[in-house]
């Protein structure tokens, strides 16, 4: 389904649901469904990937206009090296396989993170992606892959030292737009909603500077066990929450 002829609003039934704009997901759990079932923690990783595509879905259906999953953290490499490299394997599959349904469901992919360190040949996967799906109009996807929040802001500031050093940017002239448009997720809006499931209760190094005013949500569930139930129920949270943003809100008590 493209996103252009896709529903705006959810589907009838869940009317009253607030739709954000923005969900961000910390995809948390993989090894410990797959240890729940005696499988290998790689399995849980590729059931892992189901579930983005589920979520990729239910987006596009329910008219959520900017997703950004954790799938890789720039941490993540302290784990053992053959996980570290099948993670590495599955981002290539998922962009050579998905390629031709996120290019049907009109979806545009951006990988964020740091490039360095990573063999060319992924370099230039991720490239590819980007520049066939850059002039997609719908669903914006951004996958976090050897991300980390605080490398991302030092990136930013690097970046704005930069162009202070070389006179094109006053030093009061840096605002907060300044380092928004630094920051990697640069045009898409902060994420409403952040979603971590499998029960941990942290951030993680995700979106630090994005996340400021978004609503956690912490769920039990594993990643691969997502589906459109537990979408339903983090829209459910969500609609009851209210947001403030250091103001008084609708209904000041
Ligand atoms: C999330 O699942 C995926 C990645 C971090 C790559 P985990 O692999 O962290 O699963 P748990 O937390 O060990 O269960
Ligand atoms: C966060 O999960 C990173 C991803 C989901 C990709 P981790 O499993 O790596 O986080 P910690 O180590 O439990 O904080
Ligand atoms: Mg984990």
């Amino acid at each position: 389904m493209s996103v252009d002829t896709a529903i705006v609003a959810p589907p009838a039934e869940h009317a009253g649901l607030k739709i954000p704009a923005h969900i961000a997901v910390i995809m948390d759990g993989n090894g410990r469904w797959a240890k729940a079932r005696g499988k290998v923690r790689t399995e849980g990783h590729v059931e892992g990937v189901k579930a983005l595509r589920r979520l990729v879905d239910l987006g596009i259906r329910y008219g959520v206009k900017h997703l950004t999953v954790f799938s890789f953290s720039s941490e993540n490499w302290r784990r053992p090296r053959e996980e570290v490299s099948f993670i590495l394997g599955l981002l290539f599959r998922f962009v050579a396989s998905d390629l031709a349904s996120l290019m049907r469901d009109n979806v545009r992919v951006r990988i964020i993170g740091t490039r360095d360190g990573l063999d060319e040949e992924l370099r230039r996967v991720i490239s590819d992606v980007e520049r066939r799906t850059a002039t997609n109009s719908g669903l914006q996807l951004n996958v976090a892959f050897n991300y980390g929040g605080k490398a991302e802001l030092t990136d930013a500031a690097r970046s704005i030292a930069a162009r202070v050093a070389a006179g094109t940017l006053l030093p009061d002239d840096v605002t907060e737009d300044t380092v928004a448009a630094a920051l990697y997720t640069h045009g898409s809006p902060d994420p409403d909603i952040i979603l971590r499931t499998s029960g941990e209760q942290r951030i993680s190094n995700f979106l630090l500077w994005q996340g400021a005013y978004s609503e956690l949500i912490f769920i039990e569930e594993n990643w691969p066990d997502f589906d459109e139930a537990t979408f339903l129920k983090v829209l459910d949270v969500y609609s009851a929450r209210q947001r403030r943003f250091g103001g008084l809100g609708s209904d000041p008590r």
